[in-house]
């Protein structure tokens, strides 16, 4: 499967502009680590890019993200690609053992995070930086929706401070700046 193929697919089953955006800051994550810990770039964007891909039309619990896993079983995913995927929903109860599936677990809410931020700000992405963001975690009315919960867990199960990992995804955002809308 290649990374267009799961981009396609993605638009096929989500036409909103803001969970295709969600998506794509989770593939830019992905990307960044994938090229930091020497693994499969392409395969960790697909990852990415497909995580929340079934979400638009199966929003409850349990269907997003087990429907969408069958479709891509359907489809001739790998296991290796449906298991991360699954684990970034924790109520599936499928443990994220691989480097890849933690590496999204991590990313998924602070992606959520760090646009929810960065979106109010003049500038957007291009001058934020981690003092803000760490400010915003700690007020609890802001993005109240994002799990800092989830936050916490994901940076334990990956072992990389908070400080380190926020900045880390902060700079694959900006990466991709143009295409996030930010
Ligand atoms: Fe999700
Ligand atoms: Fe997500």
């Amino acid at each position: 499967m290649s990374y267009a193929e799961a981009l396609n697919l993605m638009h096929e089953y989500t036409n909103s502009d803001a969970l295709r955006k969600h998506m794509y800051a989770v593939e830019a994550a992905m990307r960044a680590y994938a090229k930091k810990f020497n693994q499969d770039e392409e395969l960790w964007a697909i990852v990415g890019v497909l995580h929340d891909f079934d979400y638009e039309k199966y929003p409850t619990i349990p269907e997003h993200p087990l429907k969408g896993s069958e479709v891509l079983k359907e489809k001739g995913y790998s296991e290796e690609i449906r298991t991360a995927i699954l684990g970034h929903a924790s109520f599936t109860n499928v443990p994220r053992e691989s480097l890849m599936a933690k590496v999204l677990y991590a990313c998924d809410e602070l992606c959520g995070f760090i646009t929810a931020v960065a979106v109010i700000r003049p500038n957007k992405i291009a001058d934020l930086e981690y003092s803000s963001v760490k400010k915003k975690l700690k007020d609890k009315s802001f993005a109240k929706n994002v799990s800092r919960e989830d936050i916490e867990l994901g940076i334990k199960e990956l072992g990389i401070p908070l400080e380190e990992h926020v900045k880390f995804v902060i700079e694959a955002m900006k990466v991709d700046k143009g295409r996030l809308g930010l």
